[in-house]
Formats: C-alpha cells, sequence, structure tokens
C-alpha cells in the first residue's frame, strides 16, 4: 500500500519524500482501526451499515491532514528538522530521545519569525521546550505555550510502523520547493537584500519531480474543449505544465546571460528587475492553477506532462538575442494568441473561478512579451553597430524557430505588448 501511495504523489517539484494527505490519512485511520480491537470489517458485519461506515470514513480522510514526513530511522538522526509548505507556513519536526519522541509545531517563532529548528531542547522543571535561537523564548513541546505568553501552534504526531506522520493540512516538503525560492529570492532582490548576480552555469535541465509521468509532447492526455470536468482539470494541468517551465526558464535567463555584455556594457540592473518580476509571476501562476486543480480534486503531477519548452532554452542557450526572440517573443506571445479561447472554454462551462485565474494571467502574459520585447530591441539599439530590429528578430524566428509563426493571433493582446503586425506577419506560411 505504501508504494501505491507513494506513486500517487507528484505534486512536489523539490522531490521530497512527502505523500498524498488524502491516502495518507487512509493509511493511517486503517492503520489505527485495524490495530485496535475492532476491525472494519467486523463493526460491518455486527452493525450492518456498511454504506454509512464508508461515507464517514470518506469524510475523515477528506477533512484529514495526515501525510508521511519520512522514516522513523531517518528522522532519528535530526534533533530539529524543518518541513517547507508552500505557502510558507512551515514546521518542525522535534525529536527527542530520552522519550523516543516527535513532536511538530510551527517553524517560525510567534515571537518575530526566528527558525526554531535552530533551537535548544531544554528541560525545565521536567517539562521540555525548545528555546528560540533569537531572543531565547522557551515553547512548551506538547502545548506550544511560552512563559512568555506567546504561543505557538502544534501539531499531532502519530508513528505507525516505521513511518513518521504529522496531521497538517499543507503538503509538506523536505526542501523550500521552487515556488517558494522564487518568492524568497524575489523578495530579497527587490528589496536589495541581494544586489549580486554571481557566477553559475545554470543546470542543462532543470529538476523535476520524479514522479512526473513525461512523455513526447503531442503524447499528453487530450485537453478537450472544457465540457467535462476531466477536460477541464486536463487543460489547467497542462497550463500548470507550462508555468512550472516558464519559472525556470525565467530564472535560466538571469543566471545564464548574467554576464553579458552590450558595445562592452554589463546588461542594466533593471533587465534583472524585469525577469525576476516575470520569475514571480510565473511561480504565481503555478501557484494559482495548482490550488484551483485541488479544488477540482486533482493536483499537479496527476497528468502526463512534456518537456518541449524547455527544447527552446537549449537551442537558445547560447545567444540573449534568441532567446528574447523564441522564448518571449515567440512562445509567450503564442500564450496570447490561446488563451482567451482557452478562458472562453473555462467560461462556457461555468467555472468562474478558473476564469479569474486566467484572467490574471492573461494580464501578467502580455507584461512578460512586453519585456521580451523591451529587452530586444534594447539590445539591437545598443549594439555596434546598431541592428535593425525588427529585420534581426526575423532573422533569428528563421534561424532558431525553424517553423512558420501559426495564424490566428490575438492581435489586440501582441499590440498592447507593443508587438505590432510587422514583428510577427512577415514570419507566417506565404499562402
Ligand atoms: S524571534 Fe523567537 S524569541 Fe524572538
Ligand atoms: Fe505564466
Ligand atoms: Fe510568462
Amino acid at each position: 500500500m505504501e508504494e501505491r501511495i507513494k506513486k500517487k504523489n507528484s505534486c512536489c517539484p523539490s522531490n521530497c519524500y512527502c505523500l498524498n494527505n488524502q491516502s495518507i490519512a487512509t493509511y493511517v485511520k486503517l492503520n489505527q482501526l485495524q490495530s485496535g480491537s475492532t476491525t472494519i470489517s467486523k463493526i460491518d458485519m455486527e452493525d450492518g451499515f456498511e454504506v454509512d461506515l464508508v461515507d464517514a470514513l470518506k469524510t475523515v480522510v477528506q477533512d484529514s491532514g495526515w501525510q508521511c514526513l519520512g522514516s522513523v530511522t531517518d528522522l532519528k538522526k535530526n534533533k530539529c528538522k524543518r518541513f517547507y509548505a508552500e505557502d510558507g507556513e512551515d514546521v518542525v519536526l522535534i525529536y527527542v530521545p530520552g522519550q523516543n519522541t516527535f513532536y511538530c509545531m510551527d517553524a517560525a517563532c510567534s515571537h518575530e519569525g526566528g527558525p526554531l529548528e535552530q533551537g535548544d531542547i531544554e528541560d525545565f522543571d521536567g517539562e521540555l521546550k525548545i528555546v528560540c535561537p533569537w531572543h531565547s523564548y522557551d515553547f512548551d513541546l506538547k502545548t506550544g505555550i511560552s512563559s512568555s505568553g506567546l504561543h505557538q501552534e502544534v501539531y499531532q504526531v502519530e508513528v505507525v510502523g516505521d513511518k513518521v506522520y504529522v496531521n497538517y493540512p499543507e503538503d509538506l516538503h523536505t526542501k523550500p520547493c521552487k515556488i517558494r525560492l522564487t518568492f524568497d529570492v524575489g523578495e530579497k532582490w527587490q528589496k536589495r537584500e541581494i544586489t549580486t548576480l554571481g557566477h553559475m552555469i545554470p543546470p542543462d535541465q532543470p529538476k523535476r519531480a520524479d514522479q512526473l509521468n513525461i512523455v513526447a509532447p503531442g503524447k499528453e492526455k487530450r485537453r478537450g474543449k472544457g465540457g467535462s470536468l476531466a477536460s477541464r482539470i486536463s487543460n489547467l494541468h497542462s497550463l500548470a505544465n507550462i508555468e512550472q517551465w516558464a519559472v525556470d526558464l525565467s530564472w535560466d535567463i538571469v543566471v545564464r546571460f548574467a554576464h553579458v555584455t552590450v558595445d562592452g556594457k554589463q546588461l542594466p540592473q533593471e533587465f534583472f528587475d524585469d525577469f525576476i518580476q516575470v520569475a514571480i509571476d510565473e511561480a504565481k501562476h503555478y501557484g494559482m492553477i495548482s490550488t484551483r486543480l485541488k479544488a477540482l480534486g486533482s493536483h499537479f503531477g496527476a497528468l502526463p506532462v512534456h518537456n518541449a519548452l524547455w527544447d527552446s532554452a537549449t537551442d537558445t542557450s547560447d545567444s540573449l538575442l534568441a532567446r528574447l526572440a523564441i522564448v518571449h517573443m515567440v512562445h509567450e506571445a503564442r500564450g496570447l494568441d490561446v488563451q482567451p479561447k482557452t478562458l472562453e472554454k473555462f467560461a462556457k462551462n461555468n467555472d468562474p473561478e478558473s476564469v479569474k485565474v486566467l484572467e490574471v494571467i492573461y494580464r501578467d502574459e502580455i507584461t512578460h512579451v512586453a519585456a521580451g520585447l523591451k529587452w530586444f530591441t534594447y539590445i539591437c539599439k545598443n549594439s555596434q553597430p546598431a541592428l535593425d530590429c525588427i529585420p534581426t528578430f526575423h532573422e533569428y524566428v528563421k534561424k532558431y524557430f525553424r517553423s512558420y509563426l501559426k495564424p490566428p493571433f490575438n492581435t489586440e493582446g501582441r499590440q498592447t505588448a507593443g508587438m505590432y503586425e510587422e514583428w510577427y506577419m512577415p514570419l507566417v506560411k506565404p499562402k
């Protein structure tokens, strides 16, 4: 059973060991029932209310937040270990060897947010407390109550077999996921807490959750017209995949081209401001779609996905002009062309919540195409000798995209981004 549960969870981009809430809840509840004196089958036979019992269990499962954090053996190795939630509400799992017991509470100290996983466990007259490393406030491991009067939220922990389970409403991960990291680093850049770019070679291909079922482009499930729930989930799932790659593409352009010079000068800070904002937007888009998928009873990773978007990153890894042209001015502009139709599918099928999400994405994506165009133009104009922007764009698309652009175009959306017909109409196959 555990293997099956592990495979079901594929929503975690950071590949951690956390599992699907609903499945884990089933697992834990069944284990608890079977290990007691009464078994499910005995209740069924004696009371004859199998259907009621199953319904009741379903509710328990749906309302429960039990999830596995890992094996007892592994988790005993750390006195305190932080687990990351996508929304930033992390928890710390604390192991007390003397009691052979695990405790769990919010990781950010309720005083000023200090990292409790770096705190010490101390004995206060027989009561075990964690002491925050920042200002030494103490919190009782069982109750979360502090002698300062503050209170830290605590969560139930159960050990079943060799696994540790915690009852927490959000999926927990062993590392902050891409989305969290993007928000954290993006915010630090925008507040100028990070001011230097550093030097690193970005990965040839960013990591994806091991459990994702990657298929060749075009071999994913047919998305359909949104008439059924399955079709709407499939459409959203495909968009979540695009958004997740878009997060990687945004960071890749920042890191890979950090030290490119134009006429002997570094790119201005505004270039990095723009693409870090794009990364934050893409992370927000992924988060919104992922939340929507969960609300519809699915999750990212439930369906096969393709990696085609990254092919364009690989093809353009040696040229910033090519990257801007293909990723931001061809693919993202193509996104503007298809978005109104996707939106219409959801509107027609009475899904206003998804429509709201798609509207936010559409508005942001216009600014991404605009950023691509702005920096493509900047480089052309500041090159020595200056390049003619539109013919250079056509040249790069022919060289790197190697295909005609397909109408129909969203003329209005493209125009709002500053991309007029002379940019793209000459790239359409002549009749
Ligand atoms: S932040 Fe924890 S005691 Fe101040
Ligand atoms: Fe996006
Ligand atoms: Fe985008």
